[in-house]
């Protein structure tokens, strides 16, 4: 058999001999005049559309066959008769060619031509063999499209943010390196578990591929929000503003004093003591809004008190606004100018309402808790926050990842092969203790290859830097802070434990960790059962 090429050849692609396929690629079109390749048995067949019968080989005079006889004199055989089916697909397309020599009489077993009742009978079987192969060809173009549609879903996730990095194809590389190693267990806790064919395999790996497609969803400002008052950008430079004025008030406060007649000193020495105190108070400020430790009750005190502080404002902060910007202030009265002004402060416009299509849909069965507010821009608010930059609607903003994720697969109409997709895809954050998102599944409802996610997952996100404000961990940190999810209950012991055991975690550490984050792990502290 022979197969046409996109590169319009004819190239060898089976036979009936067991013997090595010899690597045959004829030019349907002559490569320097561009005409039809008239030369060969095989190219004319398929250029003509139509059967060739060739009674005897060697007396032919029509077709170039000197590779038959070649073929012939190196093997021992001897060519006679010759059936060349060209294989016809109903819009007239050739796919291939069927080449049969040697018509056997069955009686006696002697060597005679083709008749036109088996050229006949082979040509109807040349037409659906064609069928066949196209219909083939089309399922094998499918699954490339669809395989490509979904490298560039992760591609363009993980471009949305420079510090996730490589997350969504990473996760993949990982998830199956662990499959692997639990597919390959034959005793043990993970025996039972196994991907029994390719389809099963490969179902897997598309799950893993897309399973932060939702943070498709996800603005970008959030994902990377690196400091508490970043919206687009830092809003620290505003409130610095502020500060700046007061400094220039108290300014203004010791020039007045002097100018009237006051103790210069005295006014020298009180605008010194408030400019030291504006100063501690705006480091102080930018401290906190680095999140970059855990806020304690003083401290959100003296961020209170600080903003408490008030500054005259002279012009009107609702020129220049957009139309919506403009409706949310337009729920309070304008001030009279000049009016005065907190420091810090929530106000009703930082507070974004959450609309109808912001909350989930209540046929997917999600649990989760829904801040009431979209966003909260809230000053105070925001640099209260006691861990991190995020506050709870950031969070939820970035949780709901899932949400959308797995509306996006449970909609989509997957092949029976694919039908787990929505699984693997989409449990990655839920846990064994049922504490996790978005649905607080629990041990019962999470399957091996779920289970296997969740630790691809955590483990890549530790890894990588993750959160602008996080540098990646150590492979020790990140292994340690895995062991302490083992043991505690949120993910599946025996994988943890055979991630270390199997030498997965060494391997993924070798081709996708830096030289700097690769410590040494002693893993028998982590493997085994752990005492309560
Ligand atoms: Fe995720
Ligand atoms: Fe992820």
């Amino acid at each position: 058999m022979y197969l046409v090429t996109e590169q319009k050849t004819l190239q060898f692609a089976m036979r009936t001999r067991d013997d090595k396929l010899a690597s045959i690629n004829i030019p349907l079109y002559l490569p320097d005049t561009g005409l039809p390749n008239e030369a060969y048995v095989s190219t004319c067949c398929a250029l003509w559309k139509r059967s060739i019968v060739i009674d005897d080989v060697y007396q032919e005079t029509r077709f170039d066959l000197s590779g038959t006889r070649s073929f012939d004199a190196q093997n021992g055989y001897r060519s006679v008769s010759m059936l060349t089916v060209p294989m016809l697909l109903a819009d007239g397309a050739v796919v291939g060619v069927l080449q049969f020599i040697n018509h056997m009489d069955p009686d006696t077993g002697a060597i005679i031509p083709f008749a036109q009742d088996l050229v006949t009978l082979v040509e109807a079987l040349a037409a659906h063999a064609a069928i066949a192969l196209d219909n083939l060809n089309l399922i094998e173009e499918r699954k490339a499209f669809m395989e490509s549609l979904i490298h560039t879903i992760a591609t363009a996730i993980d471009a949305k943010s420079p510090y996730t990095g490589r997350h969504s194809e990473r996760v993949p590389a990982l998830a199956l390196m662990l499959a692997e190693a639990a597919h390959a267990m034959a005793e043990g806790p993970l025996a039972q578990f196994s991907f029994k064919t390719d389809d099963e395999w490969h179902e897997f790996r598309v799950g893993a591929w897309l399973h932060d497609c939702g943070k498709i969803t996800t603005p970008e400002h959030i994902i990377d929000k690196a400091t508490k008052l970043e919206m687009i950008y830092n809003r620290i430079h505003e409130i610095r503003m502020r500060f700046e004025v007061l400094l220039r008030d108290a300014e203004i406060a010791r020039l007045k004093q002097v100018a009237a007649g006051g103790n210069a000193q005295e006014a020298d020495a009180a605008y010194a003591a408030r400019a030291q105190q504006l100063g501690d108070d705006f480091a102080f400020i930018a401290q906190c809004n680095l999140g970059s430790e855990t806020m304690d009750q003083a401290q959100l005190k003296r961020i209170e008190q600080i903003g408490a502080q008030g500054w005259m404002r002279h012009f009107d902060d609702r020129l220049g606004l957009a139309h919506e910007e403009l409706l949310t202030r337009q729920a309070t009265a304008a001030p009279t100018l000049p009016a005065r002004e907190s420091l810090l402060a929530d106000l009703p416009h930082h507070l974004i309402p959450r609309g109808a299509g912001d909350v989930p849909d209540p046929r997917f069965g999600f649990k989760v808790d829904v801040p009431p507010h979209l966003y909260n821009h809230g000053e105070i608010y925001n640099l209260a926050v006691t861990r991190g930059t995020l506050n709870a609607e950031d969070r939820y903003k970035i949780n709901e990842h899932m949400i959308h994720g797995i509306m996006m697969l449970e909609r989509m109409p997957f092949p029976k092969s694919l039908q787990r997709v929505p699984e693997y895809a989409g449990t990655h954050h839920e846990t064994l203790l049922g504490t996790g998102y978005p649905r607080r599944l629990g041990a019962q409802d999470l399957s091996i290859p779920a289970r296997i996610m969740a630790i691809a997952d955590i483990f890549e996100a530790l890894t990588s830097s993750d959160r602008p404000y996080k540098t990646a961990k150590k492979f020790s940190e990140a292994l340690n802070i895995l062991y302490r999810l083992k043991k505690n209950g949120h993910i599946d012991a025996d994988l943890f434990d055979l991630f270390l055991t199997s030498g997965v975690h060494l391997k993924y550490a070798e081709k996708y960790l830096a030289q700097e984050q690769r410590d040494d792990v002693d893993i028998r502290a982590y493997v085994g059962p752990v005492s309560p």
